[in-house]
């Protein structure tokens, strides 16, 4: 499908599709009906490299956190054609005109499913959604929504251990807080914590078992985490930090050692005394 995209300064199109880069918006449009895509061809280029390497990797159940105007939606779909693509969003709102004409056009109703009103970070209603959706475990995750820390681990501890083992979960933009321009002092997200401590409590949990993480690829513009085989048989009480292990901080080796020494020094004083 990568291909088939033609970039153009502001836009980006598949066929007769119509995707307008929000990064790259002007006010001279005249590229009729659209979508807006928060991707940049940066990014979907990143994408395609890492698909090439992944030639073997089917979609057939997705879910997209994260819909905006639905131009990743259709992306998506275009690129793996899965039986089941269902797509959720916090606004409140509906799809939009040109999605409703895409999906009625190509009669992907029974498809191509989207919730609005939906939390990420709700992790009993993507567990219901998961359930209601799916009669086999999803094998792909996309997670462009909030990029924030506690919601975007929400989603990941709800929605992980749901993945077919072999399915990959991928978050996007994790690297935002490397990025300049999210660094000036006001920016709206400058109290947030960056999602770099997600990405690397993932990485420590590849490392600590090959079982729930298989492997784990990054990206400037995401990461990608392959599911292991491990059983978790209470997938709903699934809480990242109990599957790390990590060695102590040093700070508290040297706290532990202090103790330790003290703990001697005293025992050799009671024995001297004892003796004498
Ligand atoms: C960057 S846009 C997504 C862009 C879209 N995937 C694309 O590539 O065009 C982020 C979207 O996530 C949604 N969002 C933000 N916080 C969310 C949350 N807590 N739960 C679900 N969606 C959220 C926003 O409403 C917005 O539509």
């Amino acid at each position: 499908m990568f291909d088939r995209l033609v970039w153009q300064s502001d836009r980006m199109l598949l066929d007769d599709l119509v995707f307008r880069l929000e990064h790259y918006r002007s006010p001279d449009w005249n590229g009729g009906d659209h979508f807006r895509f928060y991707k940049i061809k940066e990014l979907v280029d990143q994408y395609e490299n890492f698909f090439s390497r992944r030639s073997d990797f089917r979609a057939k159940r997705v879910i997209e956190l994260g819909i905006y105007d639905g131009g990743s939606t259709a992306f998506w779909y275009e690129l793996f054609q899965p039986q089941k693509h269902v797509a959720l969003d916090l606004q409140d709102q509906r799809d939009i005109p040109y999605f409703r004409r895409y999906v009625e056009s190509r009669e992907l109703g029974g498809r191509i499913k989207t919730y609005w009103n939906t939390d990420q970070a709700d992790k009993t209603r993507l567990r219901t959604i998961v359930e209601t959706e799916f009669e086999s475990p999803p094998d792909l995750v996309i997670d462009d929504a909030s990029h924030f820390y506690r919601q975007t681990r929400a989603s990941f501890e709800a929605l992980f251990p749901l993945l077919i083992p072999g399915g990959l979960y991928i978050i996007e933009d994790w690297a935002w807080g490397h990025w300049p321009e999210f660094l000036v002092p006001n920016h709206p997200w400058a109290a947030e914590d960056p999602l770099t401590r997600l990405a690397i409590e993932l990485l420590e949990a590849a490392g600590t078992s090959a079982q729930l993480i298989l492997s784990m690829v990054a990206y400037r513009g995401f990461v990608v985490v392959e599911r292991g085989p491990q059983q978790l048989d209470k997938a709903s009480h699934f809480n990242l930090e109990d599957h790390i292990i990590r060695r102590p901080a040093r700070r508290q080796l040297g706290l532990f050692s202090r103790l330790a020494r003290k703990l001697q020094r005293r025992m050799g004083t009671f024995a001297n005394r004892f003796r004498g």
